[in-house]
């Protein structure tokens, strides 16, 4: 560390990784600036030396992360975390609640970003985007968030070129399965109704349900972000874990018809209604 604290910015502390990672980096110096919805989290982060501001993606992103930033004074770093999940087959969704998906995590998340580049790019800072394996493969029931982080990974992938010039490094953090409220706050979508879907719906919110409890500790992911910001010339993608990696690896390595197989087995989906 610098003798100078640098100044981040996280989005997304109210808990889980955005939380743990705040608490984390004001304990290694950092001036740290957390974002958060309402109160939750906010004893804790100011306890621990974070200044919290309220930001919600889906309300005026661009203008209040800019208010944030002048406030601080600039920022050295962004960590784009804010996120959910929503969860729900494509055709029974409701349309607005799938598109409500992609606002907060796609151009939420952008957003954020271009009010933070002016910054950045005089700082010669850092862009740190969490995106999720869930960017790289897809999984049923999951289209939305699919999307988005699929579309998050071309746009970062894009900005790593053009920022490379001005110093300023972009990195995708991409965690698999977290122990973080991710998956209780999942959002079950509205559904159409088209019956069709009922059996697929029960089976994925079975597996939805093994999955609570399950997966890394956050500090999995904390470990990750730090070194996103820290490492003197970071990568454009970290894995927190290694099952992380080798989920992303799989469909790139085995044949398509294999890997279907192999999907098809593990979720053991049933037959439509
Ligand atoms: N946990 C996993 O298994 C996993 C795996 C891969 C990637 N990720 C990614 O990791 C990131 C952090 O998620 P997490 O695992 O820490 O989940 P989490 O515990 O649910 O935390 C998500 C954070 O995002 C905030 N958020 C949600 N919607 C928002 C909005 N409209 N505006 C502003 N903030 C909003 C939440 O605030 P509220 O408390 O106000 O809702 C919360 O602070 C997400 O981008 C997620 O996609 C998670």
């Amino acid at each position: 560390m610098n003798k100078t604290p640098r100044t981040v910015l996280i989005t997304g502390c109210s808990r889980g990784i955005g939380h743990h990672a705040a608490i984390a980096l004001a304990q290694r110096g950092w001036r740290v600036f957390a974002t958060t919805r309402d109160d939750a989290g906010r004893a804790a982060l100011e306890g621990a030396g974070v200044q919290v501001a309220t930001l919600d993606l889906l309300d005026g992103p661009e203008a209040r992360v800019r208010a944030i930033i002048h406030g601080a004074g600039g920022i050295d770093a962004l960590v784009a975390n804010a996120g959910y999940g929503l969860f729900g087959c494509f055709e029974d969704l409701d349309p607005d609640e799938w598109r409500q998906q992609l606002e907060v995590n796609l151009f939420g998340t952008v957003a954020c970003a271009r009010a933070a580049l002016p910054s950045l790019r005089q700082r010669h800072g850092r862009l740190v985007v969490v995106g999720s394996i869930a960017g790289r493969r897809a999984a049923p029931g999951s289209s939305a968030y699919n999307c988005s982080k699929f579309a998050l990974e071309g746009w970062a992938e894009a900005l790593r070129f053009e920022l490379q010039p001005f110093g300023v490094p972009v990195v995708l953090v991409e965690p698999g399965l977290t122990q973080s409220g991710f998956h209780q706050a999942r959002v079950r979508g509205r559904r159409v109704g088209i019956d069709a879907y009922g059996a697929i719906t029960r089976r994925l919110e079975a597996l939805h349900k093994q999955k609570e409890g399950q997966g890394a500790p956050v500090d999995t992911a904390v470990r990750s972000i730090i070194q996103a910001l820290e490492h003197p010339s970071p990568p454009l993608r970290i894995f927190p874990t290694a099952s992380a990696r080798a989920e992303v690896l799989a469909p790139r390595l085995l044949p398509g018809a294999i890997y279907e197989r192999l999907v098809r087995a593990v979720l053991r989906l049933p037959r439509a209604d």
